[in-house]
């Protein structure tokens, strides 16, 4: 499941602008109010209702197997808006205590009455439950209940010759270890995402880091990354939370895991390489930290400079490193575009 916020929208407090969810077997929850297994009401008040009503949901889910984790949408009808706005403190951690940090694609209507008195709110619900998560489905990605992450952003992170070359018979044409060492802290504690040949060149998984390797070739090549057959798959690995071995990893290495806490919602991909991965990945990247090496170097692997009409220079500090080569920190950010710029919806 994933959740869709475009590009440049403000991002959505407490439900989701849309979600994504693979084909399955689709719950339709009919709308639930606050009343118990015995149809009674036990309260007029909204925030006791409400409470019940997205238990209801979750019984009604549980029938088929199906957990909070799988809910898409839900529409609420609410007949009193002054009351809900006047509870709505106290809906937070009851939504929480169902659903946890789980937000999907909502809509609030307020209407003139529901047909069950004293009903005041009324959720109708739509689960999908993935096929790769029903039993017996071979895969075995597990779902993780609670736990829903936006797209990750994006970011493609490059060290380039004034020529325009970044490698060198699978290797950096250049020694800069000051530019070795901006990596790490740039990267640290993040995902990161590379080509077969790029982790061929390193030779092993960077400490304190999700390495997520880019190959048809078997998992196993890759001892301490994950493997996805394309970039697509990859994005769709990193919105998972990373296998429990890594986050120790990462934990372990003192830093705040990427992967680790639930709570985040969006999180920065680093895109690190090679001239393959960057070519994919340039479209979908809304960021770009290029170090920008002042001298031309011979080579075999290319980045083009970034076109100053879809990039624009978000900030950049000059660099003189010990060997004497000069060099620059370049961030770029992606200019949004038309589409991508307008607001979300009020
Ligand atoms: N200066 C820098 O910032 C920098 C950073 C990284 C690397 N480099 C240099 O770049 C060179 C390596 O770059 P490269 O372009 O030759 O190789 P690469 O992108 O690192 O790796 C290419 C391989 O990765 C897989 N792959 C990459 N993109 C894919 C995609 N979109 N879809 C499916 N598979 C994909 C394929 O693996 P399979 O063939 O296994 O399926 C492909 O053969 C080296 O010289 C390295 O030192 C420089």
């Amino acid at each position: 499941m994933r959740v869709l916020l475009p590009e440049g929208w403000a991002p959505a407090i407490g439900y989701a602008n849309g979600i994504e969810v693979e084909a399955g077997r689709i719950i339709f929850v009919a709308g639930q109010v606050g009343w118990d297994a015995q149809q009674k009401f036990h309260s007029e008040e909204i925030p006791p209702q409400f409470d019940q009503a997205l238990s209801n949901i979750l019984a009604v889910l549980a029938e088929a197997g199906a957990g909070p984790e799988h809910i898409c949408r839900i529409t609420a009808f609410c007949c009193d808006k002054p009351a809900y706005m006047a509870s709505r403190r106290e809906l937070g951690p009851i939504w929480r205590k169902h659903m946890g940090t789980h937000y999907p694609a909502m809509s609030m209507i307020f209407v003139s009455d529901l047909l069950d008195n004293p009903g005041k709110i009324e959720l109708e619900a739509t689960a999908v439950v993935p096929r790769r998560s029903l039993p017996g489905s071979g895969n075995s990605l597990p779902t993780h209940p609670f736990i829903v992450r936006a797209a990750p952003r994006v970011t493609l992170v490059v060290a380039r010759a004034r020529n325009g070359v970044i490698g060198a018979d699978n290797r950096l044409p250049w020694h800069l270890p000051e530019d070795l060492r901006h990596f790490r802290d740039l990267t640290m504690g993040h995902t990161i995402v590379m080509g077969r040949r790029t982790w061929e060149s390193i030779g092993r998984a960077l400490p304190g880091r999700r390495s997520i390797v880019i190959s048809q070739a078997d998992a196993q090549r890759f001892p301490g990354a994950e493997c996805a057959p394309s970039l697509e798959d990859a994005l769709a690995l990193a919105a998972q939370p990373a296998p429990v071995a890594v986050a120790r990893a990462i934990e372990g290495a003192g830093i705040a895991a990427a992967a680790g806490s639930p709570a985040e919602e969006s999180s920065e991909v680093f895109v690190i390489g090679g001239a393959q991965l960057f070519q994919a990945a340039l479209p979908l990247a809304g960021r770009a930290v290029v170090t920008e090496i002042d001298r031309d170097y011979e080579g075999d692997t290319r980045f083009d400079a970034l076109d100053p009409c879809e990039w624009s220079i978000f900030a950049r500090t000059e660099h003189l490193a010990a060997s004497g080569m000069p060099y620059s920190i370049v961030d770029y950010r992606r200019i949004p575009t038309v589409a991508s710029a307008r607001s979300g919806p009020a």
